[in-house]
């Protein structure tokens, strides 16, 4: 009698850690949200993410018709492709990064292989500059990950659509403050306020939902999109000169 109860107990033992093993390595291998903000981080400036040398010359496909941009920038995915993923039909359709480039927001739920032989092809030239992981995670972004603006950012005025800036006070001032101070004038060697930075909100879209390449800063992407919006809405209030 108590063999067959230890039996039982053995046997319950078995079942549970059967469960808790298929349940961690399901979540496990399921996750993919913090590939997407590393394939993200390595759009925005891949080489500051894996620490490479910056390339010193300026990307063959950059038109030599935009003389405004040189050097290690235009080796960015975002210079050519947009904080938007829009290119020339985005924010980018005009001013320092005119390119006539197309967007990468034809590729949304393309084979990630695909993307891959793309970044590997003749213009862009990126083999052998990042391993397959980097590559997996970027085309992991450029197929999973990337947001349409469009419905957050209204393109006319710049503005969140529908953030609650005083909701966005309270995250900013418990999640952010901490490294850009209340008033989003730091850290110290940050060019533009976070104020100003809402200039260009898609940038600013893109940095909250995925993180600021070989920083600290914490990566949105796996919480709900109004977090992202009352955050941005907040930002706009910020003074914009230090
Ligand atoms: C110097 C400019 C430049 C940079 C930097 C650049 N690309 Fe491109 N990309 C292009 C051009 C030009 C095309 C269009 C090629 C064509 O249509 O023949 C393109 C096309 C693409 C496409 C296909 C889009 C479509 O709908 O056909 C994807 C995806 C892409 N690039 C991803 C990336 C990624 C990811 C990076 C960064 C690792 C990157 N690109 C960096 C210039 C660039
Ligand atoms: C652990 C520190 C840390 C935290 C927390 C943090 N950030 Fe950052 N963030 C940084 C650093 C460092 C930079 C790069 C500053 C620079 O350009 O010199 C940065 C850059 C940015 C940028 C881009 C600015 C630019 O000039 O391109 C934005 C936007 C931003 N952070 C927003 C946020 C928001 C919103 C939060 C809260 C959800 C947050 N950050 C939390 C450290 C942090």
């Amino acid at each position: 009698m108590k063999q067959i109860r230890q039996l039982g107990i053995i046997a319950h033992i078995a079942v549970i850690a059967g469960i808790t093993l298929a349940f961690s390595s399901a979540t496990f291998a399921a996750e993919i949200e913090s590939s997407l903000a590393r394939g993200g981080q390595l759009y925005d400036k891949w080489y500051k993410v894996i620490k490479a040398e910056k390339p010193k010359n300026t990307h063959p496909a950059w038109p030599a018709a935009n003389t405004k941009k040189k050097g290690s920038t235009t080796w960015r995915c975002k210079s050519c492709h947009g904080w938007d993923y829009m290119g020339k039909d985005g924010a980018y359709a005009s001013g320092s990064y005119d390119t006539g480039i197309k967007g990468i927001n034809g590729m949304r739920g393309a084979d990630p292989a695909k993307i891959v032989a793309i970044m590997k092809d003749k213009t862009h030239g990126f083999a052998g500059m990042m391993d397959e992981g980097d590559f997996q995670d970027l085309a992991l972004f450029v197929s999973k990950g990337q947001e349409d603006m469009d419905k957050y950012i209204d393109r006319a005025s710049k503005m969140p659509k529908g953030g609650d800036a005083a909701r966005g006070e309270v995250y900013f001032n418990t999640l952010c403050a901490q490294c850009h101070a209340k008033d989003g004038s730091l850290p110290k060697d940050m060019d533009k306020t976070l104020g100003k930075q809402m200039g260009n909100p898609w940038e600013v879209m893109h940095k909250i939902l995925e993180g600021q390449p070989g920083e600290q800063m914490p990566a949105l992407r796996a919480l709900d999109r109004q977090i992202t919006l009352d955050l941005m809405a907040h930002l706009t209030t910020l003074p914009k000169e230090k």
